[in-house]
């Protein structure tokens, strides 16, 4: 038997732990609220939410340059480039190039000094910000899971969602199992529920897939991740860059070369992009990243490669 004074205090601990998630999260949200102050349904009066130029490309940066306001030097410098309706972009480039910066653009997160980014060939001041995030889903690199239950953190996008495309979702990421053994399922309380690094990562993945808009931006994690996790993922890359696009921002071999187009940033501008065999025949940076990851590669999948 646990002696009586155990268990208040190991709740105890529990409801803290908790309480400093919650507040985390609270204090994410306040932080956006403050950064942004932002009008979501904002739009000029005399656009309509509902124009597309035909066959232009899903999302686009024309000749954008864009920054921080505590910088000196502009994050991102006149880059241009378009994301086509279906397929895999991969941005790849040296930690500070400006990767983030372009999915804080293309989320309208920030905006740009100069040049313009167009949703499906309407520049995107024309259309509010609700507009442009109905269509992307985002997955972040050190995503926040929410203190609440499985049900909540996978339906957050989409509450009025079913079960049923709850259970897709986890399929999807190959977390059903793992969901369906814990006491309660999707009323589980993922708090207080022990999910490793690479399932909380699956979960996250699991919430940008229910009702999947046409865009899904993945920042994928830098540390390494079990192999069912890279695997479903890759999947979830797979099947989703088929029906719609998708923009990585690659930290592992694998994603890389399974991207159509790679998009090499670097000190703010598109340095190249191109296939991978396009980019490795004519790019020193490009061959210098592809060998630091197959290092990696071979570092930590050795013994699993044929
Ligand atoms: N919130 C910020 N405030 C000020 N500077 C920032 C901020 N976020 C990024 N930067 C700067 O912008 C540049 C591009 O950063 P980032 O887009 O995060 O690069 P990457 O994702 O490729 O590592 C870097 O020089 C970085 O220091
Ligand atoms: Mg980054």
């Amino acid at each position: 038997m646990t002696p009586p004074i155990v268990d208040p205090i190991t709740s105890l601990a529990g409801a803290f732990a908790t309480l400093q998630s919650g507040l985390a999260a609270a204090a994410r949200i306040r932080e956006t609220e403050n950064l942004e102050l932002e009008d979501t349904h904002a739009r000029p009066a005399d656009a309509s939410a509902h124009l597309s130029v035909p066959d232009a490309p899903v999302l686009a940066l024309r000749a954008v340059t864009a920054g921080y306001a505590d910088a000196e030097a502009p994050a991102l410098r006149d880059v241009t480039f378009a994301i086509p309706r279906q397929g895999h972009i991969a941005l790849v480039g040296p930690s500070g190039a400006g990767k983030t910066t372009v999915f804080s653009l293309l989320l309208r997160f920030i905006d740009p000094a100069a040049g313009r980014l167009e949703l499906n060939g309407v520049p995107y001041d024309r259309l509010s910000i609700d507009d442009v995030r109905s269509h992307i889903a985002y997955v972040e690199q050190e995503t926040p899971v929410i203190p609440s239950t499985v049900r909540d953190n996978v339906l957050f996008r989409a509450p009025d969602a079913t079960d049923d495309e709850a259970w897709e979702a986890l399929t999807s990421v190959r977390l059903d199992q793992k969901i369906r053994s814990l006491n309660g399922g999707l009323n589980a309380d993922v708090a207080e529920t022990s999910l490793s690094g690479g399932e909380r990562q699956r979960l996250a993945v699991a919430r940008a897939l229910v009702r999947r808009p046409n865009v899904l931006l993945l920042d994928e994690a830098t540390a390494q991740l079990d192999a069912t996790t890279e695997a479903a993922i890759q999947h979830v890359i797979a099947t989703a860059s088929r029906e719609g696009a998708v923009v990585t921002i690659a930290h592992r071999l694998s994603t890389v070369l399974d991207a159509d187009q790679i998009i090499v940033l670097e000190n703010g501008g598109v340095r190249d992009a191109g296939t991978h065999r396009e980019l490795l025949t004519r790019d020193p940076l490009y061959q210098e990243f592809i060998a630091a990851l197959r290092i990696h590669t071979d570092t930590d999948l050795a013994p699993t490669e044929a």
